[in-house]
């Protein structure tokens, strides 16, 4: 089976890449599930009901987030009620939502989904490592096909988990700093990996954001309200072909697709 992650959807641009690029892929690639990171996905920050719904009919199947999906209040409700929206599974108890969760593609074929949080260079969170182990163990009694979005700053922490999965689970993709790798790779153990799976929105911006805003910050170390960047938008992620059976990576294929080159 194959399977396309889709790297954190930035505001508008990213949405409109995705509605205009996904459908080609899926299609072109024979995709039959796809998982994004859509913590972003709001102006670029965090998440709505309405948008999480446009999301899920341009043909995402999962969505993921990260340390932004608290940004937008309604997104707490929709986390307890929508099981295909997923919050880092390490947050500490009473956090809203659901880490993980097991899906199906359109023909039957069972797929388990993870989303983590890193803890260099950011919150505090539970072990991410550890709450994997518990999570795979638990998955893996219903499919050996397992997906991890690993959402986090430094690319030590991200390669270490992918090492640390390796065997145990179908895929680790780094989401959250918006710049792809290009150190994808199926690892010994039969995991696809990939350091940082890139953004989906604006690439004539500071990650997303408007270059002016971004730079002005940066000089001046005040606040600056950010705003999300227009031009170009770009559709980054990462292409996996899992043999269902074992749920090893096959084949992997890094995506990073710009809307001028879809028309
Ligand atoms: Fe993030």
């Amino acid at each position: 089976m194959k399977i396309l992650f889709v790297g954190d959807i930035v505001g508008r641009p990213g949405r409109l890449a995705l509605s205009s690029i996904l459908g080609r892929l899926v299609d072109i690639h024979a995709v039959d599930f796809v998982v994004a990171n859509g913590e972003n996905a709001a102006a670029g920050f965090g998440l709505t009901v309405d948008i999480a719904r446009d999301l899920y009919d341009f043909g995402v199947d999962v969505l993921t987030s990260g340390n932004h999906i608290w940004d937008k209040r309604e997104a707490y409700d929709y986390l307890d009620r929508q099981e295909r929206l997923l919050r880092p599974a390490n947050y500490p108890p009473g956090a809203p939502g659901r880490g993980s969760g097991i899906y199906a593609t359109s023909a039957g074929l069972k797929v388990g989904v993870i989303n983590l949080e890193g803890r260099v260079f950011m919150s505090s969170l539970d072990c991410p490592f550890r709450a994997a182990d518990q999570l795979v163990e638990e998955l893996r009694e219903h499919t050996s096909v397992i997906l991890v979005d690993f959402h986090a700053e430094a690319t030590s922490e991200k390669v270490a988990l992918g090492c640390y999965l390796d065997g145990r689970v179908s895929m680790v993709a780094g989401t959250h700093t918006h710049v792809q790798t290009a150190d994808e790779r199926i690892l010994p153990g039969g995991t696809a990996f990939i350091t940082d799976a890139g953004m989906t929105g604006s690439r004539d911006a500071v990650i997303g954001i408007r270059k002016d805003l971004a730079v002005q910050k940066f000089l001046t170390q005040m606040p600056v309200r950010f705003e999300v960047a227009k031009k170009d938008p770009v559709l980054c992620g990462l292409l996996v072909e899992i043999d269902e059976g074992s749920g090893k990576a096959t084949g992997v294929l890094r995506i990073a697709e710009a809307l001028e080159k879809s028309r």
